[in-house]
Parts: structure tokens; sequence; C-alpha cells
């Protein structure tokens, strides 16, 4: 009999594309899979409530590593899983995305030559002062199976020499969860919850680190929002990590700057689709924004995930306050563009990823 493949998880974003494949899996019943948890992400509104609304068997194992500096958590995941690996021998590892836990699993796999599969392989924002492009980067070259989400993920794979038959364009998963999930998801009152009406507000959120680490641009950031909330009242959920920083500063914002809790998944969605506009630095959100038709300002220097800007709804903003404003100013006067549908953003790309993980079973 076959031995079961690994679905690791480990962060917020993972546990969104990670869903989709395990709904279409349970229904197939080709390709036999536990759930691993690493841990990464261990708070309940962060981790559980994820699983809850996501209707997601808990993991078969969990590695529990919890916090530290990057190459802390990485090696620590990278220790753990590595041990689980020496009592058992699943056919193979899927990870998801860029987090650590993504990077820390395919080495771990790749070590002890077990099949490794990178769902959303190929991105690339060229910027190594991000943790997660490193993660990619190091991924991708460890995979054996490669399963691109957008067609620049081809574009790069091919000029760093990854040989065509590894890599397959499936679309984007994390799409999949959307588009089953938004009509519950609409169903939620939560811009009434959070005190603003729905579409009259604009949804900020923040976590990384070259926006929330250094108090000076934290502290700029925060400011030119304030100003910005006078025009439309700003929502923040606001990331633990974040919250940190901000505490620190010691800041009070205005009423209609209003911070909150971090919100579930069909929260997330909702306020997302009942915004006027989104400000972000979130990968996940500038997608989802994309195939919901609303504003994006995408509050980083770049982007690896070009599409959201050339047929998607996005802009990269950069923490440029000029054009930050310019652009906030043109989304509220009904001067911004529209987006397109993009390509295999579908709805169908876990029955891809299933396809393909028979596919690799059938030939180990
Ligand atoms: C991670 C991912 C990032 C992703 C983000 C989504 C990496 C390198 N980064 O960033 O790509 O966009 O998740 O949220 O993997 N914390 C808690 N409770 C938790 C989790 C984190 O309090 O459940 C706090 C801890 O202080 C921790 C900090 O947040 O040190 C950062 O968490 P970490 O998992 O290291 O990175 P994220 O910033 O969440």
């Amino acid at each position: 009999m076959t031995e079961p493949i690994y679905l690791v998880a480990g962060a917020r974003p993972n546990f969104i594309k990670l869903a989709p494949l395990v709904w279409v899996l349970r229904s197939r019943r080709d390709v036999p899979f536990q759930i691993v948890h690493t841990g990464q992400h261990y708070d309940h509104v962060m981790s559980q409530t994820f699983f809850e609304v996501l209707n997601i068997p808990e993991p078969d194992i969990n590695l529990e590593v919890g916090s530290g500096t990057q190459s802390l958590q990485t090696s620590r995941i990278l220790e753990r899983f590595d041990g689980l690996l020496g009592e058992k021998s699943p056919s193979a590892v899927v990870v998801f995305g860029d987090v650590n836990s993504t990077l820390a699993c395919s080495l771990a796999a790749a070590k002890r030559q077990i099949p490794v599969v990178h769902v959303e392989a190929g991105l690339r924002s060229f910027d190594r002062s991000m943790p997660e492009e490193i993660n990619r980067l190091v991924t991708d070259a460890l995979s054996d199976l490669l399963l691109v989400s957008e067609n620049s993920g081809l574009l790069h794979l091919q000029q760093e020499g990854i040989p065509d038959k590894k890599v397959r364009l499936v679309g984007n998963i994390m799409i999949d969860s959307l588009v089953r999930m938004q009509p519950k998801a609409l169903e939620r009152q939560t811009a009434l919850r959070l005190g603003v009406e729905p579409g009259q507000y604009a949804l900020l959120t923040l976590h990384r680190p070259s926006n929330v680490d250094d108090p000076l641009t934290l502290s700029r950031l925060l400011v030119l929002f304030a100003d910005l909330s006078q025009k439309i009242p700003l929502v923040f959920p606001v990331h633990p990590r974040t919250k940190k920083q901000i505490e620190s500063l010691g800041y009070t914002p205005p009423v209609d700057f209003r911070l909150a809790e971090p919100v579930d998944y069909l929260d997330s969605l909702c306020l997302q689709k009942q915004s006027k506009l989104v400000l972000t630095d979130s990968g996940g959100i500038q997608e989802e924004t994309s195939c919901l038709g609303i504003p994006c300002l995408t509050l980083r220097q770049n982007t690896e995930r070009p599409v959201t800007v050339e047929l998607g709804t996005s802009t990269i903003v950069g923490n440029d306050e000029s054009l930050i404003r310019e652009t906030f100013e043109r989304v509220l006067d009904g001067q911004y563009k529209h987006g397109k549908p993009i390509p295999l953003w579908d709805g169908h790309t876990a029955e891809r990823v299933a396809d393909s993980l028979r596919d690799l079973l059938q030939g180990i």
C-alpha cells in the first residue's frame, strides 16, 4: 500500500492553501494523505479558527515549534520534521507558499530523499531582504514537482534552469478557498461589528518586517493612515507582530482609525469585499482583492505576484507617502483601474494539484 503523503502547513496563509487540497483529496481517495502542522502560528485566532471555518480536520501531527528568530524558528522546524521523517516514510511532502515552514520541511525531506512538491512555486520578488524570497528560492531548488500559480513563475523557473518536466501551471489554490467560502463570508456582518458601514471604509493590513520592525517607518505610516482615516474610516485588524511594535510606540489612534484583533478567514474576505479599497503588505490579500475586484494599494517596493498588477486590481505604492495619498484619492474619486480575470484562478486549482500528485505517486 502507498504510504500517505504529508501536507505541511505552519502559518496563516498556508491554511487557506491547504484547505482546498484536503477537500479534493478527501473526495477522490486516490492520494492518501496526512496533515502536519509545524506550529509556526499557534494563537487560536492565527491558526485554530482557520481550521474551523475552512473545515480542515485536526492535524494528524503538530510539531509545536512556536516563534523565534528566522533561523531559530527554521532550524527548530527542520529538527522536529526531520525527527518525524526518521520514524515515518511519507511518499512525498507537499509544502505551500513561502513561509519558514515551507523552507524547513522541504529541506528536511530533500535530505532524506523524499520527493518534495511545492504549491505556489516560481514566484520571485528579486528582493532577498525578504525572508520569503530566500524561502522560495531554496524550496524551488529542492523540489521535485513545482506547481505554479501564474505565468511569471514559469519564466523564473526556466531562467533558473529547472527542467520543464518538473513544472506545471495549475493556477492559484488560494482562490479555490475564496470561491467556495465567499457566499458564507458575505453573510457575516463584520464591517458593522467593527463599527463601519459596508462600502464606506478602507481596510488596512500590515505585518512585513520592512514596514513594522523599524519604529520610525512604522510611526510615519501610522501618522499617514490616521490622516487618511479622516477621508474614510480605516479598519485595521492588527497582526500580533505589528501589535507588539505599536504597543512599544505607545500609539493611540484617532477615532476613525479602528484597530482591531486579527480576524478569521471569513471575516477577512467579508471585510475585503465590502471595503472601498484595501491597503496591505500581504501577498495573499493582493491576490484576493484582484479576484474580488477591490482596489488594492500594495504597501511594498515590489511584488512576487506581478499578475495582480498587470491584470488584477493592485498598484505598488511602497511606503511613499505622496504616492499612497494620490492613489488613495484616485480610488475615492472613482478614477482607479478595473481588474480583468486571471487565467486559471478559477476555483479548480486543487483538482489540478491532486492530478499532479496522483501522477507523481504513479511514477514513484
Ligand atoms: C509569517 C510569514 C509571512 C506570512 C505571515 C502571515 C515567514 C518568514 N513569514 O510571518 O510570509 O505573510 O506569516 O501571518 O514565515 N506571533 C504570535 N502568535 C502567532 C504567530 C506569531 O504572537 O500565532 C508573533 C510572534 O511574536 C512571532 C511574530 O508574531 O515572533 C511573527 O511570527 P512569524 O511566524 O515569525 O512571522 P509572521 O510575521 O507571522
